[in-house]
């Protein structure tokens, strides 16, 4: 294993030894080749740089305690990357391709794969990007699918811990009927505004609301929300916001608990009805919300008074991340262990 110290990583880029890249061309893929290069020749017109034709995912792989590789709801990704692909108008990567091109990303880095109990874990980048040079605003004729991966620490050093949010009015990401729910870098680019503002006035992040009415939680920054009321799990339901696997997960495991799922417009106004809330997507899992700030009407909301997480969000977290490192019995069949 890569003499790291696998404790200090910040979720950040470190490079690894290979990455794997595949080219779309004539109308079919290439073959994956290997690369051990961090750099791409990239033509002068490819419509990525100039018309954002974009997409990528974002996954990890952890080290259970039998030192095996476990690979988590990988098949969700690559479909939710052949949805983006069809958003805006790419080459879909056909699932098997995204399947083995990350398997051989893991596989080729596998001392890059932080140990069991370090808290950290094996972070995967798929990338599909339009190549081909075009001049007029057009889809691209060709493509290029590539995955890195980089070994990333605990989003939380020392334990998961309650962070503030802020409301954002005046930055919307994504418009009702654009591309808000596709993992698309355009959305990301539109998101900056607000995030930086937010980091600026010490928030960890920003809580962007329906891009129309102004009214209803759309997401926290790149994590979906989710509030819980009694023994009801709630998270907003909005035309414009990214279908988090990680989302999925915990309704599935809260209804596993027996626990009301209410996915639905969540006006703010709400807010303070909660007993919890929290954003949760692959790089935290969960992060409990301690305090949301609106500027606009200088209401603040508090949870977590005493400082720490709520425990119906605790459950969730130690549920989902004992069966990602293989603690817990993978009963979803979520998991796919790598040989
Ligand atoms: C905008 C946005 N929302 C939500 C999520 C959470 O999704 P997931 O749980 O699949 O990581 C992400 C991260 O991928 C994101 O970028």
């Amino acid at each position: 294993m890569e003499n790291i110290n696998w404790k200090d990583l910040s979720f950040g880029y470190i490079k690894t030894d290979y990455n794997v890249r595949a080219y779309y061309k004539n109308g079919k893929w290439s073959e994956p080749e290997v690369s051990n290069s961090e750099y791409f020749n990239i033509h002068i017109a490819a419509t990525a740089l100039h018309y954002g034709q974009e997409a990528f995912e974002g996954m990890k792989a952890y080290r259970g305690k039998d030192n095996k590789i476990r690979l988590f709801r990988w098949k969700e990704n690559a479909k939710r990357m052949i949805n983006s692909a069809r958003g805006i108008i790419m080459a879909e990567v056909p699932e098997e391709l995204f399947g083995e091109m990350v398997f051989r990303a893991v596989k080729m880095n596998e001392k890059y794969v932080p140990p069991y109990g370090s808290g950290a874990a094996l972070y995967i980048r798929p990338l599909l990007f339009g190549s081909g040079p075009e001049v007029g605003v057009k889809p691209s004729a060709e493509y290029t699918f590539m995955v890195f991966v980089t070994p990333v620490g605990p989003y939380f050093k020392g334990g998961v811990k309650p962070v503030n949010m802020m409301i954002c009015r005046d930055v919307d990401r994504a418009a009702p009927m654009g591309t808000g729910v596709f993992k698309v870098g355009g959305n990301y680019a539109a998101s900056l505004r607000a995030i930086v503002k937010a980091r600026d006035a010490n928030y960890a992040n920003v809580i962007f609301l329906d891009a129309k009415e102004k009214e209803y939680i759309d997401e926290c920054g790149p994590a979906n929300f989710f509030a819980i009321k009694g023994n009801t799990y709630v998270t907003p339901k909005s035309d414009s916001i990214l279908p988090s696997i990680t989302n999925k997960c915990l309704i599935e495991l809260a209804e596993s608990l027996g626990m009301k799922v209410e996915r639905r417009k969540v006006h703010v106004d709400e807010l303070p009805e909660f007993d919890e809330a929290g954003a949760c997507g692959t790089a935290a899992v969960i992060s409990p919300i301690g305090k949301i700030y609106d500027p606009d009407t200088d209401k603040l909301v508090e949870y977590c008074k005493n400082g720490k997480p709520g425990k119906v969000q605790m459950k969730l977290y130690e549920m989902l991340t004992g069966i990602q490192k293989g603690d817990l019995p993978d009963t979803f069949n979520w998991i796919t262990i790598l040989d």
